[in-house]
């Protein structure tokens, strides 16, 4: 049953909703080799053996959002709040550039603090040292003038995950937060012309096969530029503390049939992945992954930004990550591309 699916997903790149969740819920082992066998084609036959790089800068841990999920939440009064300034991310990209990246990915808690001015020097300056660099937004949920206004100056993508699919589940999750106003602002960002990013958790409490398949129909209607899978991980300052993680083998279940249902969608094989088992991020790379994201922040603000417990690479240097996530790559098979590497979409519309 689950193999006829599969080979209906690789050659038609879409089920019905009812398929996809008995597919969900009833692969075995044999099911899951054919499936990362497609995703893995799939992803080849779009991108080739490429695996893109992108550092990220992690510039500043404080949030107005109380997610249930996160450890930056505002209710957590236990961690200490950084910001960088706008020189220190400078110097980050600096460095980054020296070490070969093409994309800079500036992500933090939804901190309004930035003045909408200091956001636009940032992204302007960058992209007026750098003219071969992509810059990449993960801020959060901000006014449509100041999206408008950061596109304008430079910035050319935009990470907004839609956490989940399921209205009452995000609902739980986000209790500061609007389901509809995070898909509205979805589709603002790609008319103002950004490249987008949604992406989900998997193994979120309560989720079920159903609310997988509605983040899996979601992403295909969307057909956004990128999607960023992880799973859920607990932390312990945060209602979910004592919450189950999400496994493994579900996460990369989810990327490789995101690969079969978007397929020219680039997909990171995320941080989250590799925290949960050391080799997470090559499994995902051979589940149809095609994008790593290492660490570029500074090493002395890399563990207060902990969405999740036992985060990856808090003690190491950017160049470590550089040599750690390159040796990675190739250990799979594939090969790394340092050019800015847009999404295929993207480079198709041109
Ligand atoms: N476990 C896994 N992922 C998390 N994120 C935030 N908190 C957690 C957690 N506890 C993810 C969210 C967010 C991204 C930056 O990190 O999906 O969009
Ligand atoms: Fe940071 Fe491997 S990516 S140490």
């Amino acid at each position: 049953m689950s193999n006829k699916l599969i080979e209906k997903l690789y050659h038609h790149h879409v089920l019905t909703k009812e398929e996809l969740v008995a597919l969900i819920s009833g692969l075995e082992e044999e099911g899951k080799k054919l499936l990362f066998h497609y995703s893995l084609q799939t992803k080849i036959r779009y991108y080739g053996k490429k695996i893109y790089m992108r550092g990220l800068i992690e510039f500043s841990n404080y949030c107005k959002q109380d997610c249930l999920y996160c450890g930056l939440r505002s209710s957590n009064k236990k961690i200490e709040r950084y910001r960088l300034s706008a020189e220190e991310i400078l110097q980050c990209c600096k460095e980054g550039y020296r070490l070969g990246y093409r994309t800079f990915v500036l992500q933090s808690g939804e901190d309004f603090w930035y003045e909408e001015d200091q956001l636009i020097y940032i992204v302007e300056k960058i992209k007026e040292i750098y003219e071969d660099v992509a810059v990449t937004l993960s801020i959060g949920e901000r006014s449509k003038e100041l999206y408008q206004q950061l596109f304008k100056v430079g910035a050319d993508r935009f990470l907004l995950r839609h956490e989940t699919a399921s209205k009452t589940l995000y609902e739980k999750l986000h209790p500061t937060m609007s389901f509809e106003s995070r898909r509205a602002t979805l589709k603002m960002l790609r008319e103002i012309g950004y490249q987008i990013g949604a992406g989900f958790m998997v193994g979120l409490p309560d989720q079920t096969a159903e609310d997988l398949a509605e983040d899996l129909f979601f992403l295909k209607e969307l057909n956004p530029d990128m999607i960023g899978i992880g799973p859920f991980i607990p932390h312990g300052e945060t209602p979910l503390r004592n919450a189950v993680a999400g496994s493994l083998e579900d996460t990369l279940v989810m990327v490789a049939l995101a690969r079969l249902m978007v397929p020219e969608a680039l997909l990171p094989a995320t941080t989250a992945l590799g925290t949960l088992d050391l080799k997470g991020r090559e499994k995902a790379i051979l589940a149809g992954a095609n994008v790593v994201m290492p660490n570029l922040s500074p090493t002395k603000v890399r563990p207060l930004y902990e969405l999740y417990e036992n985060k990856i690479c808090i003690d190491d240097e950017p160049a470590h990550c550089r040599d750690c996530i390159e040796k990675r790559i190739t250990s799979t098979g594939m090969e790394v591309d340092l050019s800015r590497g847009d999404s295929f979409q993207f480079e198709k519309n041109k």
